[in-house]
């Protein structure tokens, strides 16, 4: 039953022309960075499961070109002709299909994607000129664009490390330290929340975000930290891999028919390659590159199971010493390199522990950055659920075979994070940054609040 008390105040969040020039800037300096490679680099496919570069390259261009020039009315003429426009609709054109389409070559790429951004800031500082503007209708566009190019980056930043040969990147920039703690599992007692966001508060928020609405979470136990690779790896050599009773129906099929043995990218003698580069598996970071049914079995095998998406929210925002969300896990102030690691310079997760002005009320901590966590919910549309002007993003998805993903990885670009972001994917995808963290049951009485 909805709980009918009131909600908390929300706390108003502007958007302006001014940010959204930077947001959409911060993601093309990425976008640069990481195809600024001569054009076999770019045209070649180095996975079935993605796209080649070139693809994302121009497929970023015509989605704002869409969105933002031509208000999502796809009849009406863009910079491309439509025959060449329609090689980038990514419902009409599998990953596995696209090296094989007559795509734009690089340098018509880059050329077609930067007149599109031109012609777009032109439009802004009109906006900006007029003054008096829409938040919903006339900047949400940007703000939608803007992180669909931060998903292409972190998508591209997935081909880059499947891609074979020598490092195009270095190692990646300096992350802190980790620390050991006494106690890593975390009591959240029970008691009602309010999961997801409305876009007053929370302009940045996509559709499958919003509304806010309150639910009951009865207690649960959930881990500090993410499951590290040293943890993982005793489960790898208890043999794990091999024991049947750990593993899920579907997930067992899966395991036999894909011959997994370990976490993608570890070669089995205590090294992983990372960007093209071989290293020793770092014991206390986050394990990455485990698909939803490996990070089901180590719960399995551990004694636990893996957090709801309203269970990890809570243990994420709700401060139960006022009774209302925080923005971030840490209170209100916007990410910086000494709460969380997101950006994608790092190339890697931090060590556990890394972050202890980045824990929760509740003391959780490495919720936003590092990996996206996977957690044991389907997508689902919240209750009052409203497609957004990109009506394609969410609705096909819901209900379907995906479990969902929060907190965003290491790779994660600015504005393309929030705590009640969803990402979702298949329950076999590991090519992603993913990895997972615990949770428990509770006795049903023990640790209830009424808050
Ligand atoms: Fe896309």
């Amino acid at each position: 039953m909805p709980d009918t008390r009131q909600l908390p105040e929300p706390v108003p969040q502007q958007l302006n022309t001014e940010q959204l020039a930077r947001s959409l800037e911060s993601a093309r300096q990425r976008t640069t960075a990481l195809t600024a490679f001569d054009d076999a680099e770019l045209t070649r496919q180095h996975s079935p499961l993605m796209s080649p570069l070139v693809w994302d390259l121009a497929h970023i261009g015509q989605q704002e070109d869409l969105w933002l020039l031509r208000n999502g009315k796809s009849t009406l003429q863009g910079l491309l002709p439509p025959q060449i426009e329609s090689l980038y609709d990514a419902f009409e054109h599998p990953r596995a299909t696209r090296p094989s389409l007559p795509l734009l070559k690089p340098g018509a790429a880059r050329t077609f994607i930067a007149d599109v951004r031109g012609r777009v800031l032109d439009r802004l500082e009109q906006l900006e000129r007029r003054g008096q503007l829409d938040q919903d209708a006339e900047l949400f566009p940007y703000l939608m664009v803007s992180q669909h190019e931060q998903m292409h980056v972190e998508t591209m930043l997935a081909t880059h490390q499947l891609r074979e040969g020598e490092p195009l990147f270095g190692t990646g920039t300096a992350l802190p330290a980790g620390r050991a703690t006494a106690d890593d599992v975390v009591l959240v007692p029970g008691g009602p929340f309010v999961l997801g966001v409305d876009g007053a508060d929370e302009p940045f928020s996509l559709d499958n975000e919003r509304p806010a609405h309150r639910v009951q979470v009865p207690a649960f136990k959930i881990a500090r930290f993410p499951v590290t690779n040293a943890e993982y790896a005793r489960f790898v050599d208890a043999g794990g891999y091999r024991q049947r009773q750990w593993w899920s129906e579907a997930g067992w099929a899966h395991r036999q028919q894909a011959g997994l043995e370990r976490p993608q990218f570890w070669t089995g003698d205590g090294s992983r390659r990372r960007f093209g580069v071989l290293e020793e598996i770092p014991a206390d970071q986050p394990v990455q590159h485990v698909c939803f049914f490996e990070a089901e079995a180590y719960a399995a095998w551990i004694g636990a199971r893996l957090p709801t998406e309203a269970e990890w929210e809570k243990a994420a925002v709700w401060d139960p010493s006022t009774g209302r969300r925080r923005r971030w896990p840490w209170g209100s102030s916007a990410p910086t390199p000494a709460l969380a690691n997101l950006g994608g310079g790092a190339l890697q997760p931090a060590p556990v522990g890394a972050y202890p002005g980045g824990a929760s009320a509740y003391g959780v901590e490495q919720l936003i950055g590092d990996v996206w966590e996977w957690t044991s919910s389907g997508f689902e549309a919240w209750p009052g659920f409203r497609p957004m002007l990109y009506r394609q993003y969410s609705e096909p998805f819901f209900g379907g075979d995906f479990r969902v993903l929060r907190g965003g990885s290491w790779a994660v670009g600015d504005g393309a994070i929030r705590p009640s972001f969803r990402n979702w994917d298949l329950p076999i995808r590991r090519q992603i940054f993913t990895g997972f963290r615990l949770a428990w049951d509770v006795e049903p009485t023990a640790g209830d609040d009424h808050v």
